[in-house]
């Protein structure tokens, strides 16, 4: 068992318009509710195998047609002795393709094949030591170190306390006889640590052994196959003749959706950007550079910078902002796509996890922290055909597949943004002059973090311009101006974050250049809260 996260509908096929496609000769992934379900489908990835993700229940005449080469189980917010608890096909064990169970996917092997699971005499929660017993089997061959010992990271309750017949054990730990045991004859797998989270160092040395050399996976989802595949199924989906459109952003994923359907279909893409100025200094400018005279794309833009503002005159209230940007994003790409002609289909820049997340959205809607109005997102009513292109992919290869398509590292290695831009960095009311004097203190807050080689180490980094004002000395004069918020955050994924420990000198240069180029500033603080408590952004 491990930190809970609720399961969900069948990953990959409900939701899914175009449901994602096997390789064949690469893994499945099945899901038993584990938050980690999708960083192993990513680590298996890693190793240029293809893995997809699946509902715990598939049937396994599916699984099979798929012709994977590996199956790995994940583990579960759950116990096997629940009587509800996810359990597999009972077919699964016998299908003859190697398995690996992880956490709760070994103890349902154990228990569902005639051993016995009960409840941990002493819970292993984070990190332990295992003892590797057999150097050589061919999963743990050169996990451990030279005596056989590796640190790897654990959280479960239940134990394996008898192993099925035929299973050996391959490492112990001080609480469980049982911390990794197999069935070669049968091919079947079992660890009750994580290999895909980091705090496992030989993890991914182990996930290698099982997918390339038990399971004998094709290493052969590299970038530049996944671009072929994707331009081949772009071309045979909008035909010869049709005309797409895209929303671009300013973001990784819509630029990386446009740049391969325009390698698939040229001059037949058309893209369009809403200029809401509440972008960051210079965005409008790069988007132009790289789209419309490096790439040579058809890009329209369009200047709604005062419609945005008028829209959001006198609103305080995050949520409100939110909602009013979200609203006349559509109305505006609506108006515009109406001028262009007529369009049967609309590029959309979905990823992978979006995918596996679109049937959880009950369950999500119940923990909503904040509205996050993907700007770009558009209805689903609009009367478009969908050409989503990253469907099947990860974030870290959308920019793999970004850079083989000649976008530039300022495009692709770029820090999230959030849709409604600057407006959420401003508290309290939006207004011309407050987004200026915003746009030159991110600027060099971002321009001194590059510059100090930490851009890429740091998930965002940012300013915020709080209504606070504050007596400042400058020369012989007395100043009273605003104090303006420095975030900068690392984070694996944006749900959880830690505040940055940035070089007290970076935060000083950070700080006297913005209170000597930004004049409406008076003084500068660092936020030092991670999230949770606090969100990234502060609306
Ligand atoms: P929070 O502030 O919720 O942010 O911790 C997590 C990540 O989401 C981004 N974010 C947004 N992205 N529309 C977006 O497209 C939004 O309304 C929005 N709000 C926050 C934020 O920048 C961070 O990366």
């Amino acid at each position: 068992m491990h930190p809970q996260r609720r399961l969900r509908g069948r990953a990959g096929s409900v939701g899914a318009k175009q449901p994602v496609d096997m390789v064949h000769g690469g893994i499945v992934v099945l899901d038993f509710g584990s938050q980690f379900a999708q960083l192993i489908t990513r680590r298996v990835r890693e190793l240029n195998v293809h893995a997809v993700l699946l509902h715990y229940d598939t049937p396994i005449a599916e699984l099979l047609a798929r012709k994977p080469a590996g199956i790995i189980l994940s583990g579960s917010p759950s116990s096997v002795y629940d009587t509800d608890g996810p359990k597999p096909d009972a077919a699964l064990w016998t299908c003859g393709i190697p398995i690996l169970g992880i956490c709760y996917g070994v103890q349902l092997m154990a228990q569902q094949l005639g051993g016995e699971v009960g409840p941990s005499v002493r819970r292993e929660y984070g990190p332990a030591d295992i003892q590797v017993s057999d150097a050589s089997s061919p999963l743990l061959r050169g996990v451990g170190d030279a005596d056989g010992r590796a640190r790897v990271w654990m959280s479960h309750g239940d134990s394996i306390i008898a192993p099925p017949t035929g299973f050996t054990p391959l490492a112990i730990t001080d609480s469980t006889p049982y911390a990794a045991l197999a069935n070669e004859a049968k091919k079947l797998w079992g660890i009750q640590f994580h290999p895909e989270v980091v705090h496992t160092p030989g993890g991914k040395r182990l996930l290698e052994n099982f997918v390339v050399g038990i399971a004998k996976a094709e290493q052969s989802w590299t970038r530049g196959r996944i671009v072929a595949d994707s331009v081949a199924a772009i071309s045979a989906q909008v035909g010869a003749t049709d005309q797409v459109l895209c929303a671009l952003s300013g973001g990784v994923d819509s630029a990386v959706a446009a740049a391969l359907v325009h390698r698939a279909i040229g001059d037949r893409l058309t893209c369009v950007y809403v200029d809401h100025g509440l972008m960051r200094k210079r965005e409008s400018e790069l988007l132009r550079e790289v789209f419309a005279e490096t790439l040579g794309m058809k890009i329209v833009m369009v200047d709604a910078r005062t419609r945005f503002l008028n829209a959001l005159d006198g609103v305080e209230d995050p949520e409100e902002k939110r909602k009013i940007i979200g609203r006349e994003f559509i109305r505006v790409f609506e108006e515009e796509s109406a001028k262009l002609g007529s369009f049967r289909f609309l590029a959309q820049g979905t990823l992978y996890p979006d995918v596996i997340e679109s049937t959880s959205k009950d369950t999500k809607a119940a923990q909503k922290i904040k509205t996050h109005h993907n700007v770009g997102g558009l209805p689903e009513d609009l009367a478009f055909e969908l050409v989503e292109p990253l469907r099947a992919l990860f974030k870290d290869e959308v920019r793999a597949v970004g850079l083989e398509l000649g976008l530039p590292e300022s495009v692709v290695l770029r820090q999230p943004f959030p849709g409604p831009g600057l407006a959420i960095r401003i508290i309290g009311p939006v207004t011309e002059e407050r987004l200026s004097a915003l746009r030159d203190a991110d600027w060099i807050v971002v321009d001194e973090i590059k510059k100090a080689n930490l851009y890429r180490s740091i998930w965002q980094s940012f300013a915020i311009l709080t209504p606070v004002r504050s007596v400042g000395v400058m020369g012989d004069g007395r100043t009273y101006g605003n104090v303006l918020a420095i975030r900068a955050v690392t984070s694996e994924d944006g749900m959880t974050a830690d505040w940055a420990r940035l070089p007290f000198e970076l935060l000083e240069r950070i700080s006297a250049r913005i209170v000597n180029e930004v004049p409406s500033v008076t003084r500068v603080v660092y936020d030092i809260t991670s999230k949770p408590p606090a969100t990234i952004e502060w609306e």
